[in-house]
């Protein structure tokens, strides 16, 4: 039984390493930016416990991006777009622990409750919320603003944390989301 298991274990990480190439031959842009600069922060308090959050921009310089048609600039709320997970291994970095993550859900709560229900970020920018250990972001990896539903980052963003981090997965240090086109991506 345990053999059986080991091979189930390697089946799924093998699968999952297959889905960081998408299939439609897009390089997975969000490794194309090496640095970062803070834009803004602020904070969100959970009980006595503080989260950060932040808007980061990207310093590399600007490559080159697929052109929007017309049309699709209209469709910059992404809210219910079908992204596909993609776990990350970042060598040394353990997978986050769940509690500090528990406490990021509870301030994406309190900010959908206190402000708006969405937010949105600019083109190469990305929306960050971090407690501890875990992080949690929304990144604009296309050429227009794009708006983001705090009901999404939560479901979407866990629902990656669960497929790649333990107990499904041992090893991953980052587990994202992204739709076919890779123009955006939550983590
Ligand atoms: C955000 O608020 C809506 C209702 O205003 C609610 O249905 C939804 O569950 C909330 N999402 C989160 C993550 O709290
Ligand atoms: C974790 O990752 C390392 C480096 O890729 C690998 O050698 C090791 O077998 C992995 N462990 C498990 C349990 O997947």
């Amino acid at each position: 039984m345990k053999f059986l298991h080991l091979i189930s274990l390697v089946a799924v990480a093998t699968t999952c390493n297959a889905l960081s190439v998408p299939s439609d031959g897009h390089v997975h842009r969000r490794s194309a930016c090496t640095s970062r600069s803070v834009v803004s922060t602020s904070s969100v308090a959970v009980g006595d416990k503080t989260v950060e959050v932040a808007t980061l921009s990207c310093d590399d310089p600007v490559t080159t991006r697929d052109e929007p048609a017309n049309a699709l600039r209209d469709l910059s709320d992404v809210c219910d777009n079908i992204c596909t997970n993609v776990c990350n291994f970042d060598g040394g970095v353990l997978p986050p622990i769940t509690s500090d993550c528990a406490i990021i859900i509870d301030a994406i709560t309190i900010l959908n409750g206190s402000v708006t229900d969405d937010f949105s970020v600019d083109p190469g920018e990305m929306k960050q919320l971090t407690y501890g250990t875990c992080r949690y972001y929304f990144e604009n990896l296309s050429p227009w603003t794009l708006t983001y539903c705090w009901t999404a980052l939560s479901q979407v963003g866990s629902a990656a944390g669960s497929a790649c981090f333990p107990p499904t997965q041992p090893n991953y240090s980052e587990g994202l989301c992204s739709p076919a086109d890779g123009s955006w991506a939550v983590g």
